[in-house]
């Protein structure tokens, strides 16, 4: 939970979910120069992340990891600085068991080592998984994952430049409640953001992607109380190329993950992404909302029929409203100014920007709003300039706490 490493959610591209170990030198020089073409890099998408299977299966005779020649020719270290050069930061996976979850080297037992690599290396970012760890005696699981992510914590801290931390254990305790959420309660200390719930699914699966995306959303509602500022809960990837999603469902899961404070990580390729998508992701307005100061995780504030309602404060005082619409078919719901805990002004009426199309309604007392099937809108909630002055102090507006 380290502010000045991550003063907002991490955006930027790993190769996962679309190309799983099907990563290269090249897909990565490719998509860091379609991301700056096409303007990613402008609004915010900085980081690029090697997922799992870039090194090989043994370490060599000092202990060091290797990567694969074949699909690093240069090397990780060229690759890092070639980012660097081109305005972006490389990162990187491992795993704190044995082997990786794709059963490449592992990192246990040689945890500063492979830190001390990694920052040789010019990375600057961390995502450590947590498959094939087994307790060591006299501790239960969750504890030899406590004993582990504290330990690389620590390792990570004491580099001159310490890396973010991408933690992956609460992941692994996702169906045990009581242990998830002891696990939780030291895993924001320990790092810049933590993946829960599953995988979204990947590029080559035929399931559903709207009800993976809809499953890691559901298990992040319950996180919200833990984000804060160095802190974030990471629900995984944007898949916007996934074959099985509608552009409406593309355009919902990156509403719903800028607006609810969860980085923004594309495992997409992005150089064939069309320019609709190019242009959803790059939305300026809710890109605003996600990197807000405050840091906040929308909480969920209602579920009613087929509608999610949830809300979460800014920095300048504005509230920030997310309505989803989760059912089959278009519908309207209506959300009262009091379920946002905003109190109605005789003399002013809140403005409420949707940030998807930048329109601008006034609302007296309460908003009524129709979405088509899997849409969600965002709205920017805001008394006028000219009525926050008047406004007796302490009364009106949600001061964040
Ligand atoms: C796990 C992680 C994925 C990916 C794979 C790699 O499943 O959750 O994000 O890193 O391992 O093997
Ligand atoms: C088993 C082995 C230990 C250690 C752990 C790592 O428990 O016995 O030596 O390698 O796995 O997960």
């Amino acid at each position: 939970d380290n502010p000045s490493l991550a003063p907002a959610p991490p955006m930027g591209f790993n190769n996962w979910a679309r190309f799983e170990c099907d990563l290269n030198e090249t897909l990565f020089t490719e998509t860091a120069q379609a991301m700056r073409k096409r303007g990613l890099l402008d609004v915010g998408y900085d980081r690029l992340t090697l997922d799992d299977c870039w090194m090989l299966h043994d370490r060599a005779d000092d202990g060091s990891l290797e990567w694969d020649t074949n699909k690093f020719p240069q090397g990780i270290p060229w690759l890092a600085d070639y980012m660097k050069n081109e305005g972006f930061h490389l990162g990187i996976y491992q795993d704190s068991g044995n082997l990786t979850c794709g059963g490449y080297t592992g990192s246990y037992g040689h945890e500063a080592q492979d830190a001390e690599l990694f920052a040789s290396w010019g990375i600057d970012y961390l995502k450590l998984d947590g498959c094939n760890v087994w307790a060591e005696e006299g501790r239960s699981l969750r504890e030899e994952y406590h004993v582990r992510y504290m330990q690389w914590h620590d390792v990570l801290n004491a580099l001159p430049v310490p890396l973010i931390f991408s933690n992956s254990a609460p992941a692994y305790f996702e169906g045990e409640a009581a242990d998830w959420a002891v696990v939780m309660d030291w895993v924001p200390e320990s790092s810049e953001l933590a993946r829960h719930s599953a995988d979204v699914i990947v590029y080559s699966s035929n399931g559903s992607a709207w009800d993976s995306i809809m499953y890691n959303y559901d298990m992040h509602a319950r996180l919200a109380r833990y984000q804060q500022p160095g802190y974030y809960n990471d629900p995984d990837f944007l898949i916007p190329d996934h074959p099985s999603l509608s552009q409406n469902e593309k355009k919902s899961q990156f509403a719903l993950w800028a607006s609810i404070g969860a980085p923004l990580i594309l495992s997409a390729y992005v150089p064939g992404l069309s320019d609709e998508e190019i242009a959803f992701l790059s939305n300026k307005a809710l890109i605003a909302v996600n990197q807000d100061p405050l840091g906040q995780q929308s909480a969920l504030v209602s579920r009613d029929g087929t509608f999610d309602v949830l809300s979460r404060s800014l920095e300048n005082g504005d509230r920030l409203l997310t309505v989803l619409n989760r059912g089959a078919d278009a519908a309207t719901t209506t959300v009262s100014l009091a379920r946002l805990g905003l109190s109605s002004q005789s003399s002013c009426k809140y403005d409420a920007r949707d940030l998807l199309t930048d329109e601008v309604s006034t609302i007296d007392s309460a908003i009524e709003i129709q979405l088509d099937s899997h849409v969600a809108k965002v709205y920017r909630i805001a008394l006028p300039e000219s009525c926050t002055k008047t406004t007796p102090t302490g009364m009106v507006f949600n001061t964040p706490s």
